[in-house]
């Protein structure tokens, strides 16, 4: 097998991004970056990371932080079990390790929230082990590279491209190599299009030798995303609105939503919103569609009034200041905004 990680590192030496996270790489540094870099873009991450960062500098802080707040400085990032996991994970480090993150890839591995990726990217990038990590972008390179057919998305082809990537990565630099290929497919080794003329790996890329690397990586079809019709309430009295809180289990768990029906159709899901709360609705006052990963909603809210809102400990009244501190679910922090 050749090698390819002179050219590779070279080429990252004058082409690396500049990262706020690349400047000071501690342990907790990398891992927070990759967890937020998850499921969401460089560009859209990095105002978070900044203030996450601000607010909580060290992973004691991070475990010692009051969980409306943590919501709040997670909020508008999604996928909320992570910033959970998160959170567990520096509770035990503090318990068990004295607040630093093992310096090690299994005890890494072992911590919630941390897969083969995360425990790869902290080991290869904080502490210079050498472990490889597979990201969407790294199967991509890969599957080029090597001119994998399998499925990039199914085990045995992640299987083979991670077994590739344990056979390439240099014991030098391992770090720098994988953040290399996470650059590499970011920039050069895009999905459509590849800039195979800036490639630095071109001379060894079977794809590319076969012509076959817009026909890679070969990916199934994910399942499609369900749509629905989202009506939502504006309920406002003595200046306080109406929110509920989404149930403990599912997604969102414990958010704070305005009151919300959702149905396949718009005209179902008004009703259906309407006898929730007995009453009518009014003036529509804003839309959004907000999409998930495999759902869709379109949102409606209306001004409504209600003589019997429900009760209980899910339902609430907040003022706007209020509206302000609570973790409000996804798109409900949008509608919040504008009330
Ligand atoms: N995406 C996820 N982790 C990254 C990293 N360390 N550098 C660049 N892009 C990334």
């Amino acid at each position: 097998m050749e090698n390819i990680s002179p050219a590779l590192l070279h080429w990252f030496h004058a082409n690396h991004r500049i990262l706020p996270f690349r400047s000071d790489p501690t342990p907790y540094h990398v891992w927070l970056s990759e967890i937020m870099l998850q499921q969401t873009r460089v560009s859209a991450a990095l105002p978070y990371y900044e203030r996450f960062l601000a607010a909580l500098p060290d992973i004691p802080a991070l475990a010692a932080c009051e969980e409306e707040k943590l919501h709040k400085l997670w909020e508008g990032l999604g996928y909320y079990s992570r910033v959970r996991n998160l959170q567990k994970a520096a509770k035990l480090v503090c318990a068990q390790y004295g607040g630093e993150l093992p310096a090690d890839y299994d005890a890494l591995r072992a911590l919630p929230g941390i897969g083969d990726y995360t425990a790869g990217a902290v080991a290869s990038i904080a502490y210079g082990e050498k472990r490889p990590a597979v990201d969407g972008n790294v199967l991509r390179v890969y599957a080029r590279l090597y001119a994998v057919r399998e499925d990039i998305l199914k085990s045995a082809g992640r299987k083979r491209i991670t077994k590739l990537a344990e056979e390439t990565i240099p014991g030098d630099r391992p770090g720098d190599f994988n953040e290399a290929l996470m650059d590499l497919g970011a920039e050069v080794c895009i999905p459509k299009h590849p800039r195979c003329a800036a490639c630095p790996l071109r001379a060894f890329c079977e794809a590319s030798r076969l012509g076959i690397e817009a026909e890679l990586p070969v990916r199934t079809k994910k399942k499609p995303q369900t749509e629905w019709q989202a009506a939502c309430a504006i309920v406002e009295r003595d200046g306080r609105f109406l929110l509920h809180r989404r149930p403990p289990k599912g997604m969102l768990a414990n958010m704070w939503e305005f009151p919300m029906a959702l149905a396949p159709e718009a005209e179902e899901s008004r009703t259906a919103l309407e006898k929730l709360l007995g009453g009518r609705a009014g003036e529509l006052r804003w839309t959004l569609t907000h999409v998930f990963t495999h759902r869709i909603w379109h949102m409606r809210a209306y001004d409504m009034e209600t003589a019997c809102a429900p009760s209980g400990e899910d339902w609430r009244w907040f003022t706007r200041e209020e509206l302000r501190q609570i973790p409000l679910a996804g798109p409900h922090a949008r509608l919040a905004a504008i009330v």
